[in-house]
């Protein structure tokens, strides 16, 4: 019950198998929860802080929603502009400040390592939100749980992952947790955007098989699952070049008829123009589901940090 207690949430790799075990039971106890009863009081008296250094509708918003539920208190830092960050504050002075109100900081940074460097500045608890195109922990295991309920399980599954591979934190950091129940992923990129090396080979070591490949549809005929990603504009000095790989994988409705098979697509969100708005309705279309079962795991993980379980 103690993993998480007092600890920082930074990379994929910290989690085993049993832990995500625990997330997940966790996370389900606050699914059903919710149904009955929309607040609790388990952390009644305990502030969240969210820093965010960068864009976010979702990841924000969930864990606020998450924090509130469980009867805590949330601030916010409205934007860097508004801040002491505009004045030329480091992030190591601003999260030292942050702090001092606060018992848990979630954090989103441009900077690859930025949510470990605050970790190292602070004794209270730093969840990495998304740190450059490092990690995003939280978002993978949300997605996990969304796979879980969606396919019954994790083990051995076959797995297109399609889009910005290369500066994509999200699939940087599931790869890592579905690795723990053997996977065989397809990975769908145009060549500028591939999956990058020390990943893939790290995963081949693990004994996962990779298969790299600019075909959408051969990987999504020998899958479960397909999870598509935004092509990350924000990461790209030339724009030029984003210009040139930008919608380079659509998935439309057509090309979903093309199976025989139902398969499950998800996206971290937000999309652009990736996956078409005919999509929704089909049944497969897990990606609002998805949204929501992020206030669960951020519920679980909150709580969990705490060391509080219900
Ligand atoms: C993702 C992110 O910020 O990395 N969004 C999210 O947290 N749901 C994906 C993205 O921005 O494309």
């Amino acid at each position: 019950m103690g993993i998480l207690k007092g600890k920082d949430i930074l990379h994929g790799n910290q989690f085993s198998r049993k832990d995500i075990e625990e997330i997940i039971k966790m996370a389900s106890h606050f699914e059903k929860g919710l149904k009955k009863k929309n607040s609790l009081t388990l952390l009644k008296g305990k502030i969240l802080a969210t820093l965010f250094f960068e864009p976010s509708t979702r990841t924000r918003l969930s864990f606020e929603t998450a924090m509130q539920r469980l009867g805590g208190g949330v601030v916010s830092l409205g934007s860097v502009e508004s801040s002491s960050v505009a004045k030329g504050e480091t992030l190591t002075d601003t999260v030292r400040t942050v702090s001092q109100y606060a018992d848990v900081i979630v954090i989103r940074h441009p900077r690859t390592g930025s949510a470990k460097e605050a970790a190292d500045a602070v004794p209270i608890p730093i969840i990495n939100a998304g740190d450059g195109t490092g990690q995003h922990p939280t978002q993978a295991l949300l997605d996990i749980y969304t796979i879980k309920k969606e396919l019954g399980s994790l083990k051995d599954l076959n797995i297109s992952m399609v889009g910005d591979l290369k500066n994509g934190r999200t699939v940087h950091t599931l790869v890592e947790l579905l690795s723990l129940y053997q996977a065989r992923f397809y990975f769908v990129s145009p060549d500028l955007l591939r999956m990058p090396e020390e990943i893939t080979s790290n995963l081949r070591g693990k004994g996962m098989e990779v298969i790299e490949t600019g075909d959408m549809a051969e990987a999504a005929r020998a899958s479960d699952l397909i999870y598509m990603t935004r092509v990350q504009k924000e990461r790209f000095g030339d724009l030029s070049e984003y210009e040139r790989v930008k919608g380079s994988y659509i998935i439309n409705k057509a090309f979903l008829d093309q199976f025989k098979k139902k398969i499950t697509i998800l996206h971290p969100l937000p999309r652009v123009d990736e996956i078409s708005a005919d999509v929704d309705e089909y049944p497969g279309a897990a990606y609002f589901r998805q949204v929501r079962n992020g206030v669960f795991v951020r519920m679980a993980l909150l709580s969990m940090v705490f060391g509080r379980t219900p």
